[in-house]
């Protein structure tokens, strides 16, 4: 998802950031602590959670859970900010930042869910390690979530689907629940994707991945995916 730059948003970006729904500096700030944030609530994450019609959604249904989205580029990250800024949510943050990072943002088990919803495709064999679910960032996302923690993956990519499931079989990921058609499925989807809704329109079926990081995860050997050189374009 790629916006042409809109400086408006510049503009209206202050009031989202001093509302408290948009972090951009300094989340570090936060490592250990979210707890405090949102008090009794279960974390859950989204990276690269785009215009946020996932995550809001998420929010308003769940209100006993905490929702963070991971938003990279920095025009998008004012939407879901917005929407929860304008529904005064008091269960969801997005930060604005690149996941490669958030090691420096999330202390370890801070985490129980994680929801990768149509993450960029990144198509040339030399582009691998800048897909979300590659086991360098599999790797990062063990150390937060720590076993017992679910990872959530819907992609309409059929290529970047059969590389994911075998980066979480080789990583050793307990597979808990596997479409390559999830709207006919029985598998629940309470939520769907700005990109799902588009995509599906079209009539490209959505796949599906649920896995849960075990005893047995993260056995392969991985680095960390910071310090990529930037690509020209993720499609
Ligand atoms: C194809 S869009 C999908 C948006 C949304 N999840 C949906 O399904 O409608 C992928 C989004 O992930 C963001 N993204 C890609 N890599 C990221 C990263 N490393 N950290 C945070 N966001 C990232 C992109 O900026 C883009 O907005």
């Amino acid at each position: 998802m790629r916006l042409r730059k809109k400086p408006w948003i510049e503009k209206a970006m202050p009031e989202v950031i001093e509302a408290g729904f948009l972090y951009r500096e300094h989340i570090e700030r936060f490592k250990g602590r979210w707890q405090e944030r949102f008090p009794g609530k279960e974390i859950c994450l989204e990276i690269g959670c785009g215009k946020g019609g996932f995550i809001t959604g998420m929010a308003a249904l769940h209100p006993e859970k905490a929702f963070i989205g991971i938003e990279t580029q920095f025009d998008i990250s004012y939407y879901p900010a917005r929407k929860a800024m304008e529904a005064g949510m008091d269960n969801m943050v997005i930060l604005n930042g690149d996941a490669a990072y958030m090691e420096d943002w999330f202390a370890p088990g801070e985490i129980k869910t994680l929801y990768l919803n149509f993450s960029d495709p990144w198509p040339k064999a030399k582009q691998a390690k800048r897909r979300l679910t590659h086991r360098n960032f599999l790797g990062l996302y063990l150390k937060l979530l720590g076993v017992g923690g679910r990872l959530f993956f819907k992609t309409d990519n059929r290529k970047l689907f059969d590389f994911s499931v075998d980066e979480f079989k080789e990583f050793g990921l307990e597979i808990h629940g596997l479409s390559y058609d999830l709207h006919h499925s029985s598998y629940r989807n309470e939520v769907q994707t700005e990109y799902e809704k588009k995509f599906s329109g079209m009539g490209t079926p959505i796949n599906y991945c649920e896995v849960v990081f075990t005893e047995n995860s993260g056995k392969v050997v991985t680095r960390s995916p910071r310090n990529i050189r930037p690509e020209e374009s993720p499609s």
